[in-house]
């Protein structure tokens, strides 16, 4: 078979527009399957960052209203380190500042159905006879709710195979019934094997039933959301769709996330020059305000902050940290009560414990290089990216066993140093306590600065690149199209 071609179509790609995971995904997957020899492109919204980064971009195509919620629109063609991006440019859309799917209030803008509705609509125009571009996908790859309506109009229109990747299930696109005809769905696809979920339109729940092969991104996961507790209502249909269900673990950007080359940081080292990392811990301290002591141990946290990523935990046991003793530095934003708890530690604690609202990369490079520990206690994590991170910095991660989580982080214990796994500390439980009683161990652990050492290097010895990823997406790819022949 012909190397397939691909549009992968996506809302976020870092660095322009990121909110979490899926925007370093949608940079470095396609990038690292370009490399692989694969003709694709990448679809997203002209959202201001793309246009003000690709202010040349070259309209390639003009669409007409393509249905009564779909306003005309525009394709433009760019490309990035030789990576070709089709921007779709619909102002009355897309253009306005802020977070890709909430407004400054931090509600979900009013319009998502039609923002995404049409992202999903041309992903699937593209891969059909009617493309207005000559260049046709065989596969069409969707990510997440925002894309995945893409594998309707293919499988009730004819046209490319399609590929929905589950980033997170938990966010799942519903909304009115009306909104059927509005976006041009046939009536025949109002049915419970259709779009149709509980009298509502679900993008997400469309793409998992229709797609030719659906995936998410760590084999733990893919077996959990066949489970209620994980995959909420959609369990039922992934257990009926479970030969067609891959689970590919997510790889990381090594040249973006590279201690031995990081711009972000003043210092920067390898796992045989790991000493260098303590002039990292040291500029963080001070960067963050916190007592600059090298005889305890520094935890790092960078997250969204929400219910699934589980710092309600670690907000319940954040007194018990100066006696441990350890600092405690946080980068995040999200829910309010999270925020204001993080921020009454934090001034409960001073010297200790050093909190930033917010967004910001660098500062997340130089937590991940300075803190001696990354904790991530999420209830759930399809596949988590800073755990590799973590892992590559030398900063071993203490995890819940849940998802990538549990794929990546090997407990520390006699057997696994002995056959150097072990490169972190896995919570016994999802309790508060065993959060605590990881923290306990990881603060003792550290004391011992060869043991330490050794389980550093295990993680940053190894390989979460892309090469691996890569090749089990082309094999995906490859079933879809014979799938659909
Ligand atoms: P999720 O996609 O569920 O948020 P991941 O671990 O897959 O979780 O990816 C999160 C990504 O977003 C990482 O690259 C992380 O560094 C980044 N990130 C999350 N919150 C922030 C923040 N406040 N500032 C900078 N980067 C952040
Ligand atoms: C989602 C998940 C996260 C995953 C990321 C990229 O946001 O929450 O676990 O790493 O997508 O696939």
């Amino acid at each position: 078979m012909k190397t397939p071609a691909i549009l992968f179509a996506t809302s976020e790609m870092a660095p322009w527009v990121k909110t979490g995971g899926l925007g370093d995904i949608a940079a470095a997957l396609p990038a690292a399957l370009r490399r692989a020899g694969y003709d694709i492109r990448v679809l997203l919204p002209a959202y201001p960052a793309l246009r003000q980064a690709f202010p040349d971009a070259e309209p390639v195509a003009e669409l007409p209203a393509l249905a009564p919620a779909l306003p005309p629109s525009r394709l433009l063609a760019a490309e990035t380190d030789g990576l070709p991006l089709l921007l779709l440019d619909c102002p009355a859309l897309y253009d306005r500042p802020g977070n890709p799917y909430l407004s400054a209030e931090g509600f979900d803008w009013s319009d998502n159905v039609s923002r995404f509705g049409l992202l999903s609509r041309v992903a699937a125009l593209l891969g059909q006879d009617a493309s207005p571009l000559a260049w046709r996908p065989d596969v069409v790859h969707a990510n997440d709710w925002q894309t995945a309506l893409a594998a309707a109009w293919l499988h009730y229109e004819g046209g490319a195979a399609s590929v929905v990747t589950v980033h997170n299930i938990a966010f799942q696109g519903c909304f009115d019934k009306v909104m059927r005809s509005a976006l041009g769905l046939p009536e025949a696809a109002w049915r419970f094997d259709g779009v149709e979920y509980h009298g509502l339109l679900s993008f997400l729940k469309a793409g998992l039933q229709l797609a030719t092969r659906i995936s998410t991104v760590s084999p733990s996961y893919a077996e959990e959301i066949q489970d209620e507790a994980f995959g909420y209502a959609l369990a039922p249909l992934l257990r009926h769709r479970r030969e067609e269900l891959h689970g590919i673990l997510n790889g990381i950007d090594d040249a973006i996330w590279n201690p031995a080359a990081d711009p972000a940081l003043a210092t920067p080292y390898a796992a045989n020059r790991l000493a260098a990392k303590r002039a990292n811990k040291r500029a963080l301290q001070q960067e963050m305000g916190l007592d600059v002591a090298d005889d305890r141990p520094l935890f790092g946290v960078v997250s969204r902050l929400t219910e699934q990523k589980g710092h309600d935990l670690l907000l319940a046991v954040g007194d018990a940290l100066p006696e441990l003793p350890a600092q405690l530095v946080v980068l995040g934003s999200g829910d309010a009560a999270l925020q204001d708890g993080f921020l009454a530690l934090a001034e409960k604690w001073p010297g200790q414990v050093a909190v930033k609202l917010g967004f910001d990369e660098a500062l997340a490079h130089r937590i991940e290089a300075g803190a001696d520990c990354f904790v991530m206690p999420s209830r759930f994590e399809p596949c988590g990216l800073n755990q590799l991170y973590s892992l590559r910095y030398g900063t071993p991660p203490l995890v819940q066993a849940t998802g990538g989580l549990a794929d990546t982080v090997v407990d520390v214990s006699e057997e696994t140093l002995a056959d150097k796994t072990g490169n972190g500390f896995v919570m016994r439980d999802g309790s508060a306590e065993a959060l605590l009683q990881a923290m306990q161990r990881v603060s003792e652990t550290w004391r011992d600065k060869r043991l330490w050492q050794r389980i550093q290097q295990n993680g940053m010895r190894r390989d979460f690149s892309w090469r691996h990823a890569a090749a089990d997406y082309g094999h995906l790819y490859r079933e879809a199209v014979a799938a659909r022949r």
